[in-house]
């Protein structure tokens, strides 16, 4: 029988520019798919929001995304996957949904560590999805979470490898340096920007662990579970929607994405254009 390809675009959203680290892993293992990116900007930080706020925000960008066609989505948001997923796959059943949590929690176990330390957004950490994930599959490992909320603004603003970013890593993980864990989960997309921050603030003796790399695999397998995946060796393409742009947006998105994003169009959700 001849093999069946699905060359219609990945849908991946963010509340912000943090889901373009999701999008360069996926670039890199899966060349021939073509992506449609949407980031939130406007309403950007989700994770100091209420339940409820990020269940709506997150209801209007899986509905912008399946008007755009896509054969299925990426949840590149730990805040959403963690507080809002069960919401969206019983409001969307037909929608392939995937989420982050699960790509993290196989990262961190697959590190071999005993001790987890595990940062995110406050909604992220209140949600206790990680732990949760984590115990699920060993109930052993000793994992502490810790909430950053002001590590997102910091990411949005290109301010990842700073002086401020170090302050404010003092602020939420003194604590920390002084007992280090083997393993630092990062568990929100945008934390990838604090590598270089946070291996210099542990001086290298901490792993610090992100789920990118495993989150393009979940969906390379998802993708093949479900026949889904674009016919190999195509060229593809990519379309970056945001619902805000400042002028500093081309040079800041470049830093998740490590290349400049073509094709960025400015949209409303809330007021349809
Ligand atoms: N990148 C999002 C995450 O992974 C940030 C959420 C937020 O906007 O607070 O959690």
């Amino acid at each position: 029988m001849a093999e069946q390809f699905d060359n219609r675009p990945i849908g991946v959203f963010d509340s912000g520019l943090g889901g373009l680290t999701v999008v360069e892993a996926m670039a890199r293992r899966l060349p021939a798919e073509d992506i449609i990116y949407l980031g939130d900007t406007a309403r950007v930080p989700y994770g100091d929001k209420s339940v409820d706020s990020i269940k709506r925000f997150s209801h209007q960008d899986v509905d912008f995304l399946l008007q755009r066609g896509v054969k299925m989505i990426v949840v590149a948001c730990n805040t959403v996957s963690s507080v809002a997923l069960p919401a969206l796959k019983r409001q969307f059943p037909a929608a392939h949904l995937l989420g982050v949590i699960d790509a993290g929690v196989q990262a961190a176990v697959a590190s071999g560590a005993r001790r987890i330390v595990v940062i995110g957004t406050r909604a992220t950490i209140n949600s206790d999805a990680y732990r949760r994930g984590i115990h699920a599959v060993d109930p052993s490992l000793l994992v502490e979470s810790i909430p950053c909320p002001l590590l997102v603004p910091l990411a949005e603003e290109g301010l990842g490898d700073s002086p401020l970013a170090e302050a404010v890593l003092e602020l939420y993980l003194g604590g920390v340096r002084a007992n280090p864990p083997d393993a630092l989960l990062l568990g929100c997309t945008h934390y990838p920007l604090f590598k270089a921050a946070l291996d210099r603030y542990f001086a290298g003796r901490v792993n610090i662990v992100d789920s990118a790399t495993a989150c393009a695999e979940y969906v390379a397998e998802y993708l093949t579970a479900n026949a889904l995946a674009a016919m190999p060796g195509k060229k593809s393409q990519s379309r970056f929607f945001v619902t805000d742009m400042h002028s500093a947006f081309p040079a800041h998105a470049a830093r998740f994405l490590k290349r400049t994003p073509e094709r960025v169009e400015k949209v409303s959700l809330e007021f349809p254009e």
